[in-house]
């Protein structure tokens, strides 16, 4: 892809846009120029190319007036107004240069001047610093007060923070970084303490940075004008002298960045102004922690080894290609076709995906492929493809600022999804409602300037029960959007929905004592979604990895169309996924039912279209699905397997049992950036490329598709998308691709919703929604805005019933699980970055109340079996989880998450049942047998790592 290079300094128009349909036309040094009402002064000048200097001023914040020196002359005003807090007026007649202005300048300039070190040559903000280009355009050439008098030359740094430092010799106390914190990030961890001349800014209560409520987003950093806040990375390296624009990699808010580059080395991570889903705002995780992609952990050649408990080998990619390619068609020679099978990842892009499946259905000759999003949201594609005729999100991000009300439902988007919560945050500090429904007290419900007008704490496992109460209150209060419902849905279906949802078996107060929620709170809660104007529903993995996880998401896409919000702005139904591109694999064909664009591989069109493109046939049947590839290999049916970019051990559920069936397997494959968990029970090792080495596409939670731009090389000389068409060439099945463009242009060609989808267009437009095609050419925002995609829209049953997961007198607490704001997934990437500061170790979070009943104190180590295993994390007290609710993370391979949570899953789609485990919990010195087992087999296998360089090559031959 066509890198834009954007300039490095993107325009700044000191002020934000304006949207107002009243125009004023003014006057600014002699130009007459027309702008929205409301529009700064500065701005307005700025549209027309003026800059008028500012050091207070940036487009992304909210104007403050403090520094003075954007003064302007307006007739018939007197004095001398900031332009950036005066709003533009008609007829006003503006100077923004005059002697007068000039000298006022130089003044204020000389004030700051004269309490700054003067060593611009050896700061490391030297050609980026705007307070050294202020002094320029104002023609500073000496201050008159010397730099002998009080001054703060002497103030410590604040290093603490791993990623970036404070130093307040250099700061102008401007207020953008507490600015930023607010607006922007809406943490409100920063203030200016002191006053007059004393003032400076103070983390949290003049803390340091790490100590305080920061969360390391970085919007201070990027608003500081000086080098106050800067990057470490920067001191270190010095300036960047080119940047590309590309997407994050970590989760599916899908942030755009740019890429600041000095040759091949990434020198820092910029969030981008114009990015789509993240308008220049980032998180932790995508700003700072791209350090894994150089970590000295990283597999750079390509290994294989017959046993697992044999050392690994590096060969070359042509020796580890053939190898594997004669593996698996030995494999399909001695056990059958269907023998064999792949697992595409939500990590890697659309191109990637669709190779792999393409080669598991063309050169392996099966549908055995999955990917990652079954242990996710594959609830949510079949749930709202039923309901909807979709199987993706209805809005934008954007989207949630025309919100009133906002359901936050099962997710917990500052961990998650940080970047969408801190748009949430804003827009309900403008006054929108929230109403979470979560076990544990997230921090919405709480946080500063935010308050959940409700809070259901559902106990784990009940949401279809909370769902339907929610609708009978709708259905019998008479709140149901009869017009609308009339208009766009299906008759039969909505009918026989209100007969069901109304029965008195179904209110609140019958379901009382299933979801343990007061029924007056779910009657608040329903009546203020209903009537309290556009009613949005964010949702994530809290509602879709349980027994009835599809049903959820269809009573969810019921609830939205009874009340009439789908098809407009501030409205719908936004599953939060997790990964960057859980949408894109699903898209792309890597469930074992669906040919990309979601068309069953049992329909006799779609295949034929398929076999023209491909020159091959395509079996009729589904495929093998993750948790059935685990049972065929068990039953010894189920030999070979192809897994890029997942790591299934860590990741999936009853890790004991997943690693029985691998352990069972004759040839896995993996790719991947480290040696990960299932890569220890791997006979081929082909190391993969990190998003910055490679061109691509991810799709995030917006159906929006962007482009992923190689920075550098691939750093083991072949990007991923290269290794699954060398590996597909090796098994005699061709492909002939030299760029992912022709990837991407053979997916346009072949799925009707992705057919107006160019790597130029791409470039051109910044980022896609799809569908994008002949209808829609510059891709479709808002989706089912007229009519619903299926037709009409389909009412469906939610009958709730109980999982089999409850708590008894062996098992008494409910285990639920999540992720937080600094670890990404199962940790390969962030464990490996200084992201480990905030969090080193997964821990237990138990309830005052139970922790005391066994006697558990804080940090004790207690051992959590259930009926699958057996682990021992390290406990936290606290009130966040209810009596009877334990809750964990999964970001580390040790803790053993996934030993106790069990096979149980979605009726519909087979997604793990992961937030809602029976468990007990008793207090233990040591770790648990899987543990040490654990520990025991990973030394084995690093061992066998480190014996890699003293192997030598050809004893496979032997
Ligand atoms: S890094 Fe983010 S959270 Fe921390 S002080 Fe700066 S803006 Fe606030
Ligand atoms: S730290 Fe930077 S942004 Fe904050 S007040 Fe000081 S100079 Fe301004
Ligand atoms: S992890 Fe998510 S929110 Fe954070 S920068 Fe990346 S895409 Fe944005
Ligand atoms: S830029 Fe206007 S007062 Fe600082």
């Amino acid at each position: 892809m066509n890198a834009p290079h954007p300039p490095f300094h993107e325009q700044d128009h000191g002020t934000p846009a304006r949207a107002s349909d009243t125009l004023v036309t003014l006057n600014i040094d002699g130009r007459d120029v027309t702008v929205p009402a409301g529009t700064s002064l500065m701005r307005a000048a700025s549209e027309m190319g003026t800059s008028v200097p500012k050091l207070c001023a940036t487009d992304s914040l909210e104007p403050f007036g403090s520094c003075r020196l954007c003064l302007v002359e307006i007739d018939g005003r007197r004095g001398y107004p900031a332009s950036c807090t005066t709003p533009a007026e008609a007829g006003m007649v503006v100077r923004t240069q005059s002697p007068k202005l000039q000298e006022l300048r130089k003044g204020v300039m000389e004030l700051y001047i004269s309490d700054h070190p003067l060593d611009c040559l050896t700061c490391g903000a030297n050609g980026d610093c705007e307070l050294q280009d202020m002094a320029g355009v104002v023609g500073l050439r000496e201050v008159r007060y010397g730099m002998d008098g009080a001054n703060h030359l002497a103030a410590a740094k604040d290093e603490s923070n791993p990623y970036f430092s404070y130093d307040p010799s250099k700061c102008i106390v401007c207020n953008r970084c507490v600015r930023a914190c607010e607006e922007t990030q809406g943490t409100f961890a920063l203030t200016i303490s002191g006053r007059g001349f004393e003032s400076r800014v103070s983390a949290g209560q003049d803390q340091s940075f790490m100590d305080s409520e920061c969360v390391s987003c970085g919007a201070c950093v990027q608003a500081c004008p000086t080098a106050t806040l800067q990057e470490k990375t920067i001191v270190h390296l010095g300036q960047p002298e080119h940047s590309v624009v590309t997407t994050c990699a970590y989760c599916g808010v899908g942030c755009a960045f740019k890429a600041d580059m000095k040759g091949s080395e990434v020198v820092r991570m910029v969030p981008y102004k114009d990015g789509q889903a993240n308008r220049g705002h980032s998180c932790v995780k995508g700003r700072f922690a791209w350090g894994y992609a150089t970590h000295a952990d990283r597999i750079m050649k390509p290994m294989i080894r017959r046993r697992i408990t044999d050392p690994w080998q590096e060969v070359s990619w042509e020796e580890a290609i053939n190898y594997a390619a004669g593996e698996f068609r030995r494999l399909q020679a001695d056990y059958g076709r269907d023998a064999i099978g792949g697992i595409t990842s939500s990590r890697c892009t659309n191109e990637e995906t669709y190779l792999v499946q393409k080669l598991v259905r063309a050169a392996f000759g099966t549908n055995n492929v999955d990917t990652c999003a079954r242990v996710c949201h594959s609830p949510t594609g079949y749930g709202l493809k039923q309901t909807l005729g979709e199987s993706a999100g209805t809005q934008t991000f954007d989207s949630v600022m025309h919100a009133d009300v906002v359901v936050v439902m099962g997710a917990n988007p500052t961990a998650g999804h940080p970047v969408f919560a801190s748009r949430l945050k804003k827009r309900l500090r403008q006054g929108a409602r929230l109403i979470v429904i979560d076990p544990r007290r997230i921090e919405l419900v709480d946080s500063p300037h935010i308050k959940a007008a409700f809070h259901l704490q559902l106990r784990p496992g009940t949401n279809v029960a909370m769902l339907t109460a929610l609708a009978h209150v709708i259905a019998t209060e008479n709140l149901i959007a009869e017009d609308y419902v009339a208009q766009r849905c299906d008759a039969a279906s909505f009918a026989a929905w209100r007969e069901f949802v109304s029965r008195p078996e179904n209110s609140p107060e019958a379901l009382a004592d299933v979801t343990g929620v007061d029924a007056a709170l779910v009657r608040g809660a329903a009546r203020l979604y209903a009537t309290g104007g556009n009613a949005a529903i964010y949702y994530g993995l809290g509602v879709t990895e349980h027994s009835q996880g599809s049903t959820s998401v269809m009573g969810i896409a019921n609830l939205a169309m009874a009340t009439g919000n789908v098809g407009r702005e501030g409205v719908g139904v936004n599953p939060l996924r997790g990964q960057n591109n859980v949408q894109g694999s699903c898209d792309m064909g890597s469930f074992p039912h669906e040919l990309p664009g979601y068309r069953h591989v049992s329909d006799a069109t779609t295949r034929a279209q398929f076999e023209a493109a491909w020159g091959v046939t395509i079996q009729p049947e589904p495929g093998l699905r993750i948790p059935n590839m685990f049972e065929a290999a068990l039953a010894g049916s189920f030999k070979g397997l192809y897994c890029q970019g997942e790591d299934i051990v860590q990741s999936d559920p009853n890790t004991q049992h997943v690693a029985e069936a691998l352990a069972s397997m004759e040839c896995i494959v993996v790719q991947d950036l480290f040696l990960n968990e299932t890569a220890k029970y791997a006979h081929v090792f082909l190391p993969g490329s990190s998003f910055l080495e490679k061109d691509g596409t991810f799709t995030n939670a917006e159906r929006r598709i962007s482009p992923v731009r190689k920075v550098m090389a691939p750093r083991t000389g072949m990007a991923d998308w290269e290794v699954t068409v060398a590996l597909s060439n090796a098994l005699g099945y061709p492909m002939n691709y030299t760029h992912p463009r022709e990837i991407m242009d053979e997916i346009a060609r072949l799925t009707p919703t992705f057919r107006g989808v160019t790597y130029e267009k791409l470039d051109a437009m910044g980022s896609l929604q799809w569908p994008c095609n002949e209808d829609a050419p510059s891709g479709t925002p808002i989706m089912h805005v007229d009519a619903f995609v299926r037709g009409k829209g389909k009412f469906m049953p939610t009958r709730y019933i109980p999982t089999d997961e409850r708590a008894t007198r062996k098992f008494p607490l409910l285990l639920t699980t999540g992720r937080i704001l600094s670890q990404y997934n199962v940790g390969a990437q962030t464990r490996r970055t200084p992201n480990v500061m905030w969090h080193a170790e997964d821990l237990l979070e138990v309830h005052p109340h139970d922790a005391e009943e066994r006697g558990i104190k804080e940090g004790d180590w207690v051992g959590v079996s259930s009926r699958a295993g057996e682990t021992v994390l390290r406990a936290t007290i606290t009130e966040r989880v209810q009596p009877g609710v334990v809750y964990t993370t999964f970001h580390f391979p040790e803790s053993g998450a996934n030993v106790i949570t069990t096979d149980s899953s979605d009726w519909a789609t087979n997604c793990p049942e992961y937030k809602v485990t029976a468990v007990q919990l008793t207090p233990v010195a040591q770790p648990s047998d899987w543990q040490r087992n654990w520990t025991r087999f990973h030394a084995v296998q690093e061992k066998l790592l480190r014996q890699r360089e003293t192997t030598p090559v050809g004893v496979m031959g032997k």
